[in-house]
């Protein structure tokens, strides 16, 4: 049979993405020698990020989306340095790809693994499984607002920071939620708002889920307040099933769904251009985490849960499914990082869920 190609750009930008970017990698080149030679990664290697920043005074080149944009994937890791301004690296690196590629769907699933202690009581007798699907392209991270009056006496300075809502990406977001609700056995999409004191933007909002969720008798749907759903994700995390939530809200409540997992080193996302117009990019939601930066000890499961969402987008499914299993068995087997109580080097890690491949 011929062999499929996917040409993948690699950019573990900072930290610790050095260390689960190749970790990531190692384990993808084992499933695809595993696939007897049906498919396999060309891997593009790209150095951008902080120390790149401090050469040439940017994060990434001009023609950096150029450089990315006919290729079939992006591997990331993660991006910020304490050299440079954190709102410097994200929006120079990652947001500008995620904007650049109109990656509008950003999704983070919540799941337990085992031999992993939650800070949730009986997490691992509740059957939680959920994912939160978050705006990706707009809302409170439009980058819509301005700064002025510096230095102007008696008044201070002045800043605003808009959210932007569009009916259009609005109603993209929920539609890819309820469909993704429709693969999964809880059939409920949550919509998380707050529109009780946002009334513009959250309004509108809140009137195209309603719209679009009479195409979908068959999901189950609520509305939650973003602080309800805050107590909510930790009060009752089993009436969770797909989350949606606008760029801020989602980001927030992401974290607290990666921390109720156990830790932020397990969890995964992806960053989808669901109309496959331009490359989706994979990448943890941790970030480049300085304080064990070097170490070898960084947790590598986040990297390789996003892995397992970059090979189902390719449409290898049971090669993703394998990959979750192999990890479930290397947790069953105590070869945990510290993070998660455990001793194993991200290397002792990697090796094991290699060997769990089957
Ligand atoms: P962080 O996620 O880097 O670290 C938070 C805590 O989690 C730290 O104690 C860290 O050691 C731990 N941690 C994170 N990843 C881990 C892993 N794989 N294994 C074990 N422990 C892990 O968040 P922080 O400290 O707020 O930010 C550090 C830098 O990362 C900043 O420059 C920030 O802007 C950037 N950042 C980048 C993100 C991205 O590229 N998507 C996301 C979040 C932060
Ligand atoms: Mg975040």
């Amino acid at each position: 049979a011929a062999t499929k190609t996917f040409d993948i750009a690699s950019i573990p930008a900072d930290g610790v993405g050095h260390e689960v970017v190749a970790a990531g990698r190692e384990v993808l080149e084992a499933i695809a020698t595993n696939s007897g030679g049906q498919f396999g990664f060309e891997w593009r290697d790209f150095d951008w990020g902080s120390e790149y920043y401090a050469r040439t005074g940017r994060m990434m080149p001009e023609d950096g989306l150029e450089q990315l944009k006919d290729l079939d994937a992006i591997f990331f890791g993660a991006v910020g340095w304490p050299t440079v301004p954190d709102h410097v690296s994200l929006w120079g690196l990652r947001i500008a790809i995620c904007q650049g590629f109109d990656q509008w769907a950003n999704i983070r699933p919540v799941s337990m693994l085992p031999n992993v202690q939650s800070p949730i009581v009986g997490a691992h007798e509740r059957d939680l499984d959920w994912i939160v699907v978050r705006e990706n392209s707009e809302g409170e991270y439009s980058g819509f607002g301005g700064r002025n009056f510096s230095g102007r006496e008696g008044l201070g300075e002045v800043s605003t920071q808009s959210a932007v809502f569009t009916e259009v990406g609005c109603e993209r977001i929920f539609r890819f939620a309820f469909d993704l609700a429709r693969t999964r056995p809880g059939k409920k999409v949550s919509k998380v708002t707050k529109s009780n004191a946002q009334q513009y933007g959250m309004v509108l909002w809140d009137e195209v889920f309603d719209r679009v969720a009479q195409d979908y008798p068959d999901i189950e749907t609520e509305s939650v307040l973003v602080d309800a759903m805050a107590a909510k994700f930790v009060l009752r995390p089993e009436d969770l099933d797909v989350v949606v939530a606008s760029n801020l809200h989602a980001d927030i409540l992401s974290d607290l769904g990666s921390a109720m997992s156990g830790s932020l080193g397990l969890a995964a996302s992806a960053n989808l251009n669901p109309d496959r117009r331009f490359p989706s990019m994979f990448e943890p939601v941790h970030g480049s985490a300085p304080d064990i930066a070097g170490q070898g000890i960084a947790n590598p499961v986040g990297q390789f849960g996003s892995a397992a969402l970059m090979l189902e987008h390719f449409g290898l499914d049971v090669e993703a499914k394998s990959l979750q299993v192999a990890i479930d068995r290397t947790c069953e087997q105590g070869i945990l990082t510290r993070d998660v109580g455990g001793t194993a080097s991200t290397h002792d890690v990697t090796q094991a869920v290699i060997d769990n491949l089957g």
